[in-house]
């Protein structure tokens, strides 16, 4: 175990990665470190406890937090007066075991893993934005991470429940839900998945401790999905603890006593309420832990829009990264509690143990391959994988070099290469091709074509089919794995075969399965429309779409308005684009020819 270390970078694929740790100076040997307190005794810096959220104070000698591991003591390197010109060093003269060294270095290892599992926990949301609550302008309105040092035993007051203002215990306590939750404006979009259970909790405790406590919780809804929690939030009302639906849209503070008043539009009775609190607790909402875009970016893994990790599939591989070989666990992926977190980390754990005992693994069929008699090494295809699984050395000319076991088989980089030089197997250019040329083969003017990514795209019409939503049925789909396969050739080839309309469809932005993929299809779409536009076709005529596979109903709906615009395409139009692309396609191909016919050489003298 690794602790106070950051991973920098990591490079490799599964069951190869290299992985470079810094380990950051403690400046205490930990192996030497007892934990016997007297370098803490004697250091003279105070300063506020960030676990005890500010309510008691620590040393710049200290141990994080009482169960910390390993336990021993740490220098706060930021705060110790030992590097300063007055150096203290007190706590260097005061070790018998001689186990501090304030010269330490941080130190930088290498591994080599076969797996790794990404589990940094997460973050909660940061209330001060919300004016109307008053957190820090009043000392009572805390948050639930602070309440919870409040009420726990190793806590700053030992567990004695007291509001900050006056250190009295609270008589009346209200619990704000939903606080940077469930929100398009005041926070983040999502619920957070544990804040109602643990104000539950938290309402049980203190009715256990205090019983003539009256609280309050304010809510929007209580979910208590979970095995017993129903239980146990009918056990909090039967306590006496007051459920009151609705959001508190102001709170003001009594300046004489420090007490709170909160006024609710209490949806139930129909009126607007008043309360006088002694304490008010804001049910903080989850976020993706800090830094965890960094660390993205390290492992190549892509973020959905709430900024959580992604997974590879929700359903069938939640706890796999789309890169082979990386896995999650907690909440790194979505807001969850222990339970989740526990039987995630286990699932987890057993995936990643599967390869570790495996020795060799079985990916699947659907890779790059190269033919390298056509590559000329340009690098555009590593530049364009988001698995970073093509090698090419540029200067030597190498061709591109495929890591079967890193390529996912999103098939961009065979779009890109302007050489097709790239073959996607199962997704091949003839096979792609061969698809337009059927679905066109019979009154093409009549039909819309539409490419559409397998997991999100495809999916939502699969959604829209099996709700029959009713849509047109002259539409005709092409599944790619993701929509950055879709050659601007194929959308050309739909167009001269004489299709009216063509969509372009994939997974939203930052939804895509394979990382970033998508965005090279937005990039090549941009492109097509320049070009359609140039070659006199109107760009409207190709159609890209961002659909999720829980938009059945838009799928339908997109369907129907591409319909409308496909009756719009006349016959004219048509027959110009034909002609339009037949010019282009011809002049391409000689001037292709031309650059690979080789230049005459002089006779010899
Ligand atoms: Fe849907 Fe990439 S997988 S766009």
């Amino acid at each position: 175990m690794m602790t106070l270390s950051e991973v920098e970078e990591v490079s490799g694929y599964i069951g190869n990665f290299k992985v470079r740790v810094r380990r950051k100076a403690r400046f205490v040997d930990v192996k030497e470190c007892n934990a016997c307190d007297k370098c803490a005794e004697v250091c003279p810096v105070v300063v506020p406890d960030e676990f005890q959220h500010g309510f008691s104070s620590r040393k710049a000698a200290y141990i994080p937090h009482p169960q910390a591991v390993p336990s021993a003591y740490v220098i706060d390197m930021v705060q110790c007066l030992g590097n300063n010109p007055i150096a203290c060093a007190k706590c260097v003269e005061a070790c018998e075991k001689k186990c501090i060294d304030l010269n330490m270095q941080d130190e930088i290892v290498e591994l080599d893993v076969g797996t790794i599992i990404v589990a940094t926990g997460m973050g909660v949301y940061d209330p001060t934005p919300l004016d109307e609550y008053g957190y820090t302008r009043f000392p009572n309105v805390v948050t639930s991470m602070e309440f919870e040092r409040l009420i726990c035993g190793s806590g700053p007051t030992n567990g004695h429940l007291v509001r900050p203002s006056d250190q009295q215990t609270p008589k009346r306590i209200g619990f704000i839900q939903c606080v940077g939750s469930r929100t398009e404006n005041r926070g983040n979009p999502y619920c957070s998945n544990v804040c109602c259970m643990n104000t539950v909790k938290d309402s049980l405790l203190i009715k256990e401790h205090y019983p003539n406590t009256e609280i309050y919780v304010f809510y929007m809804d209580i979910r208590a999905f979970g095995k017993g929690f129903e239980d146990l939030f009918r056990r909090s009302k039967e306590e006496g603890v007051h459920y009151i639906r609705g959001l508190p849209g102001e709170i003001t503070e009594d300046p004489a006593t420090g007490n709170l008043i909160l006024k609710v539009e209490n949806t139930t009775a129909a009126r607007v309420e008043e309360y006088e609190l002694d304490m008010v607790v804001l049910s903080l909402g989850l976020e993706p832990a800090e830094d965890l875009s960094k660390l993205a970016g390290i492992l190549n893994l892509s973020l959905s829009s709430d900024g959580f990790v992604m997974e590879s599939h929700p359903k069938l591989k939640p706890v796999d990264a789309p890169t082979p070989g990386i896995y999650f666990a907690g909440c790194v992926e979505a807001p969850k509690d222990v339970k989740d977190s526990v039987t995630q980390a286990g699932a987890a754990a057993a995936r990643s143990s599967i390869i570790l005992n495996a020795g060799t693994i079985t990916s699947e069929a659907i890779k790059a391959v190269v033919e390298l008699d056509k590559c000329t090494s340009c690098g555009v295809c590593v530049k364009v994988c988001p698995y970073k699984a093509i090698n090419v050395d540029v200067k030597a000319k190498t061709g591109a070099q495929i890591v079967a076991a890193a390529c996912a088989g999103c098939g961009t980089c065979a779009a890109e290469c302007k050489f097709d030089a790239i073959t996607m197997q199962h997704f091949t250019d003839e096979q792609i091709l061969a698809q337009i040329d059927a679905a066109l083969e019979q009154e093409p003017e009549e039909k819309t074509l539409a490419f559409l990514c397998n997991w999100c795209s495809y999916g939502g019409g699969d959604l829209a089919g099996t709700s029959r939503f009713k849509y047109p049925p002259n539409n005709r789909f092409i599944r790619t794995m993701c929509s950055g396969r879709v050659d601007e050739k194929f959308i050309l080839h739909a167009f001269e075969k004489g299709a009216p309309i063509v969509l372009l469809s994939g997974c939203h932005i930052g939804d895509c399965h394979y990382i970033d993929a998508n965005h090279w299809t937005k990039r090549r779409a941009e492109k097509l429309w320049a070009r359609l536009e140039k070659l006199g076709i109107r760009p409207e005529r190709l159609q890209l779409e961002w659909i999720s596979s829980a938009e059945g109903a838009r799928f339908a709906r997109i369907m129907r308005e591409l319909e409308e615009m496909r009756q719009k395409v006349t016959p004219e139009e048509i027959e110009h684009t034909k002609k339009a692309l037949a010019e282009y396609r011809l002049s391409k191909k000689k001037s292709k020819e031309e650059e690979e016919t080789p230049e005459p050489q002089p006779e010899p003298a």
